[in-house]
C-alpha cells in the first residue's frame, strides 16, 4: 500500500523563536522487543555496540575526600547515577601515577594508579561495585609517549650505552641544530637537547612526555603487558590516546611548511613524516589481538581529514580498532543538516560508527552549537541527534546537564600548560574540564573545599538535582533518549537511512530494522518549519505511526 506520511506542521517549542524539535516516531510496531544482555546478538553484535560510554576526566568527576580533586571512591559513589542515566561503560582518563604535566597524560607507571585518586584497592572496588551495574571500566592508554619521570626514561637518558637507551627516541642533531624541523603539538620543536649525553630526544607533545619508540620489540611488549595487566583487573577496553602519532620517518625528514604560524608561534605544518604512519597498522593488529583474549575493545583518538583515512583505523577485515572516534563529526560547529548529513553518510560507510561531541580537549557542545539563548533546546537536538545514530556514542561527562566551559579569563589562573603558553590566543583546555555539576549548593556538590577548577555560574541551574525535578530539563531529555534507545530495535540494530536529504533546516533519518523503523526529525533552524515524508519505498505506513519522544508540546497534526 503506497502511503505518506505527513506532518502538516511541527510546532514550536515552548521557546518561540527557535522551533528545535525531536520527533521520533515508531512506524511499525513489534512486540516484545528487549534490552541487548548477551555479548553477541543475533546480528552479530558485540556488548560495545548496543553500549553508551561516558567519558569521565576522574580530576572532576567526584571528590570523596574533600581536596578539591576527584577520585576513585568518587567515581564509585556515583555509578548508581551513570547506571540511571543509561550508561553501560566509562572511560576513565588517565588515572595513573604522573607528575600531572599533562594531567596525566605523562604516565610515570603504567600499572598503578595515582595516590591523588586513591590505591589499587579503591580502583578494585571501583571495578567490582561497576561490576555488579553492568557498567564496563575502559582505562586510557597512553601509548605514544610516557613522563620523562618513568623509570624507563630515567634508564634510557642515563647513558647512551643503556639497556633502555632504544626505548626511546633519540638522534644526534644536525650539526649545532635539531634533527629537523618537525613542530610539537605543544608548540616549540619536536627535540630536546639532553645535555647529559649530548643527543635530542623526540617528544611530539610536552618535552616532559618523551616519545616511546614502537619500533623496538621491548617496548611493544612491556606495553602490551600493561593492558594484560589491567585486563586481569577487569578492565575491558582501553581508549588508545594520540594514536595518529606512533611513528616517525626514519629518515627524519622534513615536513612540509604551510602558511601562517600556530597559536604558540612555531609556523604550521603538514605532519607527513611524524604522523599516521603505515607502521602503526602493525601495532595495532597486535594490540588487537590481545584485546580480543581479553574480550576487551580497543576506543581510537583518531584524528583523521576523510572516511578512507577512518577507515583505515578499522583495519582489513576489521582486525584493528573496534571503535575509532569519528572525530569529523566534532568539527560540523553549526547547526547545519547539510554539512551533518555528509558527515553521517561518510562514517556509516566507512565502519561501525562511535560519534563523540565533546571531551577534555574540546570546547563543550552546548558552547559550540548553543546560541547563548536557546542552548538548553539546541542541546535537546544534539543529543537526539547523535543518540539516535547508528553507531556507539560517546557522551562527555556533564554533556547530560548542559554543562558550559567555564574558561578562564586571566592568564595567571590558567592550568593547562598550552593555555599559559599560548595565552590569549590559546586559553588552554581548563574550560571543558571544571567539576561535573551535581547540585546547586557551593562548588556544585563536587567537593566540601575550592575545587582545583571553578563552577560556572551556571551550575546553580544546570546541575543534576535540580534537573532531576524538571521534567523538561536536558538532564530528563537525555534519559528518556538513552532508555529509548535501549529498549528500541531499530535504533539498536537499524540501518541509517537518510530523508529529505536536500532540507537545509531540518535533519531527518530512518533507523530500519526489518519490519519497523524509527523516524528521527530534527528541526535545526530558528524557525518553525514545514516538513513531510513518503516512506512508501521504505514499506512503511503513517497508519501504524506513533510518537515516541518530542521536545514538541503536543504531537504533530
Ligand atoms: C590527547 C589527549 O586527549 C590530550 O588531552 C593529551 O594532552 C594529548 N593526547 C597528549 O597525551
Amino acid at each position: 500500500m503506497r502511503a505518506t506520511f505527513n506532518i502538516q506542521r511541527l510546532r514550536p517549542t515552548s521557546v518561540p523563536q527557535c522551533a528545535l524539535i525531536v520527533f521520533l516516531a515508531v512506524l511499525c510496531i513489534s512486540a516484545g522487543l528487549q534490552a541487548q544482555t548477551k555479548p553477541v546478538d543475533g546480528e552479530g553484535h558485540q556488548w560495545w555496540q548496543h553500549a553508551v560510554f561516558y567519558e569521565l576526566y576522574p580530576r572532576s568527576f567526584a571528590d570523596s575526600n574533600n581536596d578539591g580533586v576527584g577520585d576513585m571512591n568518587g567515581i564509585a559513589s556515583k555509578l548508581d547515577y551513570l547506571k540511571s542515566l543509561g550508561v553501560d561503560a566509562i572511560w576513565i582518563t588517565p588515572c595513573f601515577p604522573s607528575p600531572q604535566v599533562d594531567f596525566g597524560y605523562d604516565v610515570s607507571d603504567y600499572e598503578n594508579i595515582d595516590p591523588m585518586y586513591g590505591t589499587l584497592a579503591d580502583f578494585d572496588h571501583l571495578q567490582r561495585e561497576a561490576n555488579k551495574r553492568g557498567i564496563h571500566i575502559i582505562l586510557d592508554f597512553v601509548m605514544n609517549h610516557s613522563s620523562d619521570q618513568h623509570a624507563w626514561f630515567t634508564e634510557s637518558r642515563s647513558s647512551r650505552e643503556n639497556p633502555k637507551r632504544d626505548w626511546y627516541v633519540w638522534r644526534d642533531g644536525e650539526g649545532p641544530n635539531q634533527p629537523n624541523n618537525w613542530v610539537a603539538i605543544f608548540g616549540g620543536s619536536t627535540w630536546e637537547l639532553d645535555p647529559k649525553t649530548g643527543q635530542y630526544y623526540y617528544h611530539m607533545f610536552y618535552k616532559q612526555q618523551p616519545d616511546l619508540n614502537w619500533r623496538n620489540p621491548a617496548v611493544e611488549k612491556a606495553m602490551f603487558d600493561a593492558t594484560r595487566w589491567w585486563y586481569k583487573r577487569g578492565v575491558s577496553g582501553f581508549r588508545l590516546d594520540a594514536v595518529d602519532t606512533l611513528f616517525e620517518d626514519p629518515d627524519l625528514r622534513d615536513n612540509p611548511v604551510l602558511p601562517g604560524q600556530n597559536a604558540y608561534g612555531n609556523p604550521n605544518e603538514e605532519n607527513k613524516y611524524n604522523t599516521k604512519l603505515p607502521e602503526l597498522h602493525g601495532v595495532l593488529q597486535r594490540l588487537r589481538q590481545v584485546a580480543d583474549e581479553n574480550n576487551a575493545v580497543l576506543i581510537g583518538e583518531t584524528w583523521t581529514k576523510d572516511a578512507d583515512e577512518l577507515k583505515a583505523y578499522y583495519g582489513s577485515h576489521s582486525k584493528e580498532l573496534q571503535m575509532p572516534m569519528d572525530f569529523m563529526f566534532t568539527t560540523v560547529n553549526k547547526l547545519s543538516p547539510p554539512d551533518f548529513r555528509k558527515q553521517i553518510a561518510a562514517v556509516d560507510s566507512a565502519g561501525w560508527p562511535v560519534f563523540v561531541l565533546s571531551n577534555h580537549d574540546i570546547v563543550r557542545s552546548y558552547v559550540r552549537y548553543g546560541d547563548g539563548v536557546h542552548n538548553d533546546a539546541i542541546a535537546k537536538v544534539m543529543a537526539g541527534m547523535y543518540l539516535t545514530l547508528r553507531g556507539t556514542p560517546i557522551m562527555y561527562y556533564g554533556e547530560e546537564v548542559g554543562m558550559t566551559n567555564n574558561d578562564p579569563t586571566r592568564k595567571e589562573d590558567v592550568h593547562d600548560p598550552i593555555g599559559k603558553l599560548g595565552w590569549p590566543k590559546e586559553r588552554g583546555r581548563d574550560g571543558e574540564r571544571t567539576p561535573m555539576q551535581w547540585n546547586a549548593t557551593a562548588n556544585a556538590g563536587f567537593s566540601k573545599v575550592k575545587p582545583w577548577l571553578p563552577v560556572p555560574e551556571s551550575s546553580k541551574s544546570h546541575n543534576v538535582a535540580t534537573e532531576l525535578n524538571d521534567n523538561e530539563s536536558v538532564l530528563n531529555f537525555y534519559k528518556k533518549v538513552l532508555a529509548l534507545r535501549h529498549e528500541n530495535t531499530a535504533l539498536l540494530d537499524g540501518d541509517y537511512v537518510a530523508l529529505n536529504e536536500s532540507d537545509p533546516n531540518v535533519l531527518s533519518y530512518l533507523r530500519r530494522y526489518k519490519n519497523e523503523a524509527v523516524l528521527v526529525v530534527l528541526n535545526m533552524s530558528g524557525t518553525e518549519q514545514k516538513v513531510s515524508f513518503d516512506l512508501a519505498a521504505q514499506g512503511f505506513s503513517a497508519a501504524n505511526a506513533s510518537t515516541l519522544l518530542t521536545t514538541l508540546n503536543s504531537h504533530p497534526q
